[in-house]
């Protein structure tokens, strides 16, 4: 049987790549391939490079209104995008390419969207209140956040929390759960 193979996408630090490189390393059966960006500086290609795994840094241009991401991944053979922490939204070639999964840190549907990613989101969910927050991890389409939904778990939003420490408990879920659907996705599926 083919290596199954992971493309990630990250914009930012790359925690959640770094924990889903650390849990493939010695897997026979799946092999995390490359990591892409659209951020020259985002640490998460600093994460990759220091792991050995193939970087590739794209812009607006490329990705929107060229075939070079796509072509790049398809070269590969690739068989699962996986989004951790990718802040653009995925044009739709590649949407009908390629199986793509998103991880969010809150409880879809709610508090979903353009501009709702990090941060914002967590500001979102303190300002109502919640006592329930989570993570999401779900399909891509070709909208922000919209795609089947595959797994969710949940914290409890204490009233002393900030985006800070609410960010640090949906962190320890996702690098908790992310690996694991992944690989249960990609041995499923192909
Ligand atoms: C994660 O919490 C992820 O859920 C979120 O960005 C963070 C990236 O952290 N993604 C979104 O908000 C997408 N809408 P990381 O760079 O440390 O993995």
């Amino acid at each position: 049987m083919d290596v199954k193979r992971i493309a990630l996408f990250a914009s930012g630090s790359g925690s959640n790549a770094q924990k889903i490189i650390d849990y493939f390393a010695d897997n026979k059966l799946v092999e995390v391939n490359c990591l892409l960006s659209n951020k020259p500086d985002a640490f998460a290609l600093e994460r990759a490079r220091k792991a050995g795994v193939d970087t590739l840094l794209f812009n607006r241009e490329q990705f929107y209104h060229s075939t070079f991401v796509s072509d790049w991944l398809q070269e590969r053979k690739i068989d699962l995008i996986v989004l951790a922490g990718f802040l653009w939204l995925v044009p739709e070639n590649i949407v009908r390419e390629f199986e793509i999964l998103n991880i969010h840190p809150a409880l879809l549907p709610q508090y979903g969207g353009k501009n709702m990613y990090g941060m914002n989101v967590h500001k979102a969910v303190l300002d109502n209140h919640e006592k329930i927050s989570g993570i999401t991890i779900h399909y891509v389409n070709e909208k922000y956040d919209d795609g089947a939904i595959i797994f969710q778990a949940t914290c409890p939003v204490s009233y002393d929390d900030s985006p800070e420490s609410l960010a640090e408990k949906i962190h320890a879920l996702e690098h908790q759960y992310y690996p694991k659907i992944i690989e249960e996705i990609i041995l499923k599926n192909h």
